[in-house]
C-alpha cells in the first residue's frame, strides 16, 4: 500500500510525458512539450547511432551496383484512403495493395500509410536535406516488410520498414493533384478527425517509375518518437512540384493536438556516424553511352564527308 500512491504517481507522470513529444516550431511557443533535442530522454532509440532524417552529402556518396530500380504494385489503383490527425502530424493510411520490391530490398514490402513533412507559411520544410539545402516538403511512403503485419510488428527487423521519401520542389503552377490532399488535411482539422480521400491514386503525385531510377540508399530510423532503427531508406532525385500558393495552404489546415496550428514539422538532420549513403548507378549509365554513340557516329559522319 505504502508504494501504491508513488508507482501510480510515476505511471501517470510517464504517460503524460510521453504523449508530449513535439516539434521545434511547438516548444517554441509552449515549452511544456519536449523539443526534438529532448526526444531521447521518453524515447532512448531517438539517441542511436543510426538515426533519420541525415544530410546529404553528394561528393561522399558511393555508387552501388546492386540499387537497381524498384518495381511497384498499385500505384495506378483507383483508392479510398482515409486521413487522419495523429496530434503530432496527419496520415493518409494505404491498403496492402500498395507494394513495392526490387532497388536492393530484401523482398516484398506493403503499404501502410503516407505523410507530409512541412515548414512554416511555406519556408523549407523537408527533413533530408541536400548538400545543406532543404527543400519545401517531403512526402514519406511508409511500408512494412512481408509478412509482417503491422510497424509494431517490423520495428524489430533492422530491414523491417522500408520509406519511400519524395522532396518537393517550387513551382510556377499549382499541382493538379495537390489539391484534394490539401483539402483532406483541411478536413483532419483536429487531432482523433478522420475522413476519406475517394478514388485517390498515389500515381497522381508520386513520378512515374521510369523517373525513379535514381536514388539514394542508406539505413535509418523512424523520423519520430520512438525513431526506431529499423527503416531502409530510399530518397528519390526526382522531385515533385508544388507551387507557393499551394505550399501556404498545406501549412494552414490541421492543428496540433494543444490546438496550435501544425507547421514546421520536420525532425532536424542527425549525425551520419559511420553509415554509408549509397547511390542508384542504373540510369546515370545509359545517357553517358547514348553521348558516346552521338559522338561516335558524329565523328565517322565527319570523316565520310571529309574523304
Ligand atoms: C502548454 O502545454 C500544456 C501541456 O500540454 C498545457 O497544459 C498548457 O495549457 C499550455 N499552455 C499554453 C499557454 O498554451
Ligand atoms: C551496396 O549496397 C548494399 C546494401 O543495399 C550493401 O550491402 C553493399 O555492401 C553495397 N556494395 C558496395 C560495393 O558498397
Ligand atoms: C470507393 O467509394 C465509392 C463510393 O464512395 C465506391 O463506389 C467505390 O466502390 C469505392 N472503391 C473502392 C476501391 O473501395
Ligand atoms: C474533430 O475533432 C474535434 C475535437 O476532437 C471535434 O470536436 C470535431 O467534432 C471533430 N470533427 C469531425 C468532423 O470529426
Ligand atoms: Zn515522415
Amino acid at each position: 500500500m505504502a508504494f501504491a500512491l508513488p508507482f501510480s504517481a510515476l505511471l501517470s507522470i510517464l504517460s503524460h510525458s510521453s504523449a508530449h513529444w513535439c516539434y521545434q516550431s511547438q516548444y517554441s511557443y509552449n515549452n511544456t512539450c519536449r523539443d526534438p533535442s529532448q526526444w531521447s530522454v521518453i524515447f532512448p532509440a531517438c539517441g542511436g547511432l543510426h538515426q533519420s532524417p541525415i544530410n546529404i552529402v553528394t561528393h561522399h556518396v558511393q555508387i552501388n551496383n546492386s540499387l537497381s530500380p524498384l518495381t511497384f504494385n498499385g500505384h495506378h489503383n483507383n483508392l479510398n484512403i482515409t486521413v487522419e490527425n495523429m496530434g503530432n502530424f496527419v496520415q493518409f493510411l494505404l491498403p496492402w495493395s500498395v507494394q513495392v520490391s526490387g532497388g536492393g530490398l530484401p523482398g516484398w514490402y506493403r503499404g501502410v500509410q503516407f505523410h507530409l513533412h512541412w515548414g512554416v507559411d511555406a519556408r523549407p520544410g523537408s527533413e533530408h536535406t541536400v548538400d545543406g539545402e532543404q527543400y519545401p516538403m517531403e512526402m514519406h511512403v511508409v511500408h512494412i516488410k512481408e509478412p509482417y503485419n503491422s510497424l509494431e510488428e517490423a520495428v524489430h527487423d533492422a530491414a523491417g520498414i522500408a520509406v519511400l521519401a519524395f522532396l518537393f520542389e517550387r513551382s510556377t503552377n499549382d499541382h493538379p493533384h495537390l489539391n484534394s490532399l490539401i483539402e483532406a488535411l483541411g478536413r483532419a482539422q483536429n487531432k482523433g478527425n478522420q475522413s476519406t480521400v475517394p478514388g485517390f491514386k498515389l500515381c497522381n503525385i508520386i513520378p512515374a517509375s521510369h523517373n525513379l531510377h535514381n536514388y539514394y540508399r542508406y539505413v535509418g530510423s523512424m523520423t519520430t518518437p520512438g525513431c526506431e532503427q529499423a527503416v531502409v531508406w530510399t530518397l528519390f532525385h526526382k522531385t515533385i512540384p508544388i507551387s507557393n500558393r499551394q505550399l501556404r495552404s498545406v501549412a494552414q489546415q490541421a492543428r496540433f493536438w494543444t490546438g496550435q496550428p501544425m507547421v514546421g514539422i520536420f525532425r532536424p538532420a542527425q549525425h551520419l556516424n559511420s553509415r554509408t549513403v549509397y547511390r542508384s548507378a542504373t540510369s546515370l549509365v545509359q545517357p553517358d553511352i547514348s553521348i558516346w554513340l552521338l559522338c561516335l557516329v558524329s565523328i565517322l559522319k565527319g570523316l565520310c564527308v571529309l574523304h
